[in-house]
Parts: C-alpha cells; structure tokens; sequence
C-alpha cells in the first residue's frame, strides 16, 4: 500500500473519538475522513503508519441505512454540524460509546451500567451564542473560482475547519433560533452598503472584525461588535442599523481589539446601549420560582440552554443532597450550578477565573434570593489550597465542571486531600475526564455515568460521573 492508493469496497464499522470513521482492511485499522457508519465506500490513502491508516472518502458505493439527507445547505463546507448526514439515534449510540471507550480505554476505569445519554428535545435552533467573523475576501470553492468569475467578496460567517484565513458566507444557520441569521444578514449589508471595511485575515488591515450573537431563553439578545480600531460613526453605523430591525436585542456591546487574534477575554467591553447583560431562566430542581440567570458578555452560559437544565438536573440528582451538605461548585462560570443546588443545601462555595462572571455570579443570588451562596475569582490550582479549605471548611461534596482540557492535576490531589463524600463530575470532553478520574480512582469509586447530548449534529457529548469516597 502506499500514500494515494484508492482502496476500493471498505465497509465502514464504527466511529472514532475525534469523529472519523473507522473499518478494518486486511486486518488494519483505517480512519477516515467522511462516510457514516455502514456505508461500503472507496477511499483513498493519506497517512500509512504500521498500526494504522488513514484516508478520506472518494466514492461512496453502497448507502449506510443510518444516514439521513443533511438539511443545511453549508453542510460538508462548515464543519459546525458535521454529523448532519447520520440519523440523531445513531448519533446518540456513538456519543455514548466514546464516553464509554474513553472511560474504560483510556482512564481504564471500571464503569457502573451506564444510564442511556439524554437526547436533546431540540436538534436544531438549540444554540444561545454564535461568533461570526467578518472577512474582506470570503472563501470560495473549486466551482465558483472556476465557473462564476467571482474574484472578490466580503463574508461574514464561520472559519472553515482548521484554517485562519479562510471564512465563508453564512447564508443560513440553523443553529441558533431567530432573530440570529436575520441580524447577522442586517450587519453585513450594512456594512457593505456604508463601505466600512471588513477585516484581512491575511494581511490583518480593515475594520470589522467579529459579531457575537447571544441569545438567552427569555428572548433577550446581546450584541458584540469587535472592530480595530475607535471609529465611532462606523460602529454606529452597525448597531443603528440593529437597534432599527431588532426590538429584541437588549444588549448592545462593541470592542476594540488591535490585536493580532479576535479573543476578547482581556480587553474591555462598551456597553453602547441596552443592559450589559441579558437574562435566561432556567427551572428550579425544587418547584420553587424559576431561576434567573443574568449573563454578561465575557461570561460563560452553557450553550445549550434548554439541556442545560437537564444535565444541571442530572448533576443535582447524583448529588442526592440531604440537605445539610457544604458543597464546592468548581469552575462555576456565573454561579449557575451553585444557585441551582443551593435550595437543596447548607452553603454552596463557587470558583472560577473570570471576574466577571464573579460578579455576575453575586448578583445571581442576589436577584433569586439565594443567601447561602459565596463565589471567589482566581485559578482554582491556586485557590483551592489547604488554606483555603481550612478557613472555608472542607467539602461534602464537590461538583466539578471544567473546560474541555479537564481539570489541572493539583486540582485532582487537593481533591484527594479534602476528600469530599461525593463528587459530581460534568464534563465536555470524556478523554480529559478519563485522565482526572484515573487520579481520582486512588480514592473514589465511580457510582453513575450518565452522558447527555448537548450539541445534536456535532461529535460533542456531555457526560456526567458521580464519585464515592471509598
Ligand atoms: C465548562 S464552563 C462551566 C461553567 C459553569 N459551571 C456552567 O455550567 O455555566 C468552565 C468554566 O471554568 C472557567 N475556568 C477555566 N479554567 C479555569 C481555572 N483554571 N480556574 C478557574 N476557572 C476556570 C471558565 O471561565 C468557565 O467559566
């Protein structure tokens, strides 16, 4: 075999971590590139190493009765909804089996029966936030080039997988519900028709450069333009324009970011009109008045909002609080989990870096009556220390939900060191989660697995673990 062969007739088995397609040949293993599972495809071959190939699909002759006819018109250039092509019970079964292989493979855990992942109700339109970045040149396909003479066009859109450089025009996204693709169509004709230039990825000179779209449950939407440099009438010229066409956005914010990358986490944000911050509600776990969640720019929502009620309900549920518990919420962006379990609850303490969501946090409690509640900013490595818990008392019990690099390893002994009964560990990546929870096997055993789908058509899963202290 050798690097271009097309193999011909591969029956495609299964599906990877990373979301490739997996069969067998002459007893190797392939991974590839497109395809679904059950499909009998030819693909020919990029990467040869000993104990794997690697290819990209060319021809598929024969149809997997598991696909579904993708329903987006950008789909296999976005990259966003990659699985729109495999029906959403297939999805399911594949996103709890890389829960399952990562636990069992890589964190070579021993796992309880595993409770069936929870599917969203919605699999399109679930989405609260959208980052859309503004490019002078928009990215073109073969045909295009070759067949309509376009040479040059702006775009506002989605980066194409792997690429800087590239972003193509979003015509239609599904999603985020309304009033998103209407807003995001508004800006970028305006935009063209007031001649304000939209950013070179390549040669990093124009002006527009990103529009975040945030929508919250509650119909309220936040707004943030980043642009270069302090040109106000041309920022004006953007948000008039939507605050004319959107009666609902009720958070309009713009940044200015000379900067070589587009991530805003460091630099100020201008309030330009509205609230600086919108609200989602989310119901209580007790019957009690829904919960109000108020969200500033810089803070972290989980993105789904909907099911993220559900998996809040799964970790509360795991929890199985008696009432009288001191709880630690690590990595609690704007104390959205510390307010949801703190009705159950002696005292929730919640941690997390970004100030902001601090603050947004407090005022969480604040605005839902919740006095039990206390929040600190700071790297949880360095915040959790013996100090911290001898002044704080040590925990009950810990729930855990950190970024998709897991959670640092000091993080995982201070963990073993104040020894909490329980631990509820959410998780948006379950190879990360597999690692932190081989250290934490020295001293807890695993009691529940319950994945939940957050992101239907993508290969992200959730995935909930629930610890005993042996
Ligand atoms: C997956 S989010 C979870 C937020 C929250 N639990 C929720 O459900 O909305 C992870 C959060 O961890 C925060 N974070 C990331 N690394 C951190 C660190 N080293 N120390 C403290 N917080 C961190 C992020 O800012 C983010 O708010």
């Amino acid at each position: 075999m050798r690097k271009g062969d097309i193999i011909q007739n591969i029956i495609i088995d299964t599906m990877a971590a990373e979301g490739k397609c997996v069969a067998k040949i002459d007893g190797r293993v392939i991974f590839l590139e497109g395809g679904a599972p059950g499909d009998t495809v030819d693909a020919q071959l990029f990467k040869i190493k000993s104990n794997f190939l690697e290819g990209k699909v060319t021809a598929i002759k024969k149809l997997s009765p598991n696909r579904e006819q993708p329903f987006c018109g950008h789909f296999g250039t976005c990259g966003g909804c990659s699985w729109q092509h495999i029906n959403y019970p297939t999805q399911l079964q594949y996103k709890q089996k890389q829960v399952v292989d990562n636990l069992e493979r890589l964190g070579g855990l021993t796992l309880p029966p595993i409770t069936p992942i929870m599917g969203s109700n919605k699999t399109r339109y679930y989405r609260n936030r959208l980052d859309f970045t503004f490019s002078a040149q928009r990215w073109l396909t073969w045909d295009e080039i070759n067949n309509t003479g376009i040479v040059n066009e702006p775009a506002l859109g989605f980066h194409i997988p792997r690429k800087f450089d590239k972003v193509f025009d979003v015509k239609e996204c599904y999603l985020q519900g309304d009033p998103s693709n209407a807003i995001r169509l508004a800006a970028k004709e305006e935009a063209i028709k007031e001649n304000i230039p939209f950013f070179n990825l390549r040669t990093q000179v124009g002006f527009l450069r990103t529009l975040t779209i945030r929508t919250a449950n509650t119909g309220e939407t936040m707004i943030i333009l980043q642009v270069t440099y302090d040109k106000i009438e041309w920022i004006e010229k953007i948000l008039t324009r939507l605050e004319r066409d959107f009666k609902q956005i009720t958070s309009f914010n713009y940044i200015i970011n000379g900067k070589k990358n587009d991530t805003f986490s460091d630099l100020d944000i201008i309030c330009w009109k509205g609230n600086p911050y919108i609200t989602e509600s989310m119901p209580s776990p007790i019957g009690k008045a829904a919960l109000q969640f108020r969200v500033g720019p810089k803070s972290f929502y989980q993105t789904n909002s909907e099911q993220a009620f559900q998996l809040y309900k799964v970790a509360w549920e795991l929890a199985s609080f008696q009432g009288n518990e001191l709880v630690y919420d690590l990595y609690t962006g704007t104390g959205t989990i510390a307010n949801f379990v703190a009705g159950s609850v002696k005292k929730v303490i919640g941690l997390e870096y970004v100030s902001a969501a601090i603050d947004d946090a407090k005022i969480n409690s604040q605005i839902n009556g919740v006095t039990n509640t206390e929040f600190f900013a700071g790297d949880i490595k360095d915040l959790l220390d013996d100090n911290f818990l001898s002044v704080h008392g040590k925990p009950d019990v810990v729930i855990t939900d950190p970024p998709r690099g897991g959670m640092h390893e000091d993080v995982c002994q201070m963990l073993l060191k104040a020894l909490p009964e329980k631990i509820v560990y959410v998780s948006c990546n379950p190879a990360t989660q597999a690692r932190d929870l081989k250290i934490l096997s020295e001293k807890y055993e695993i009691m529940a697995v319950r994945p939940v789908d957050m992101f239907p058509h993508t290969m992200h899963v959730e995935n909930v673990v629930s610890l005993k202290r042996i």
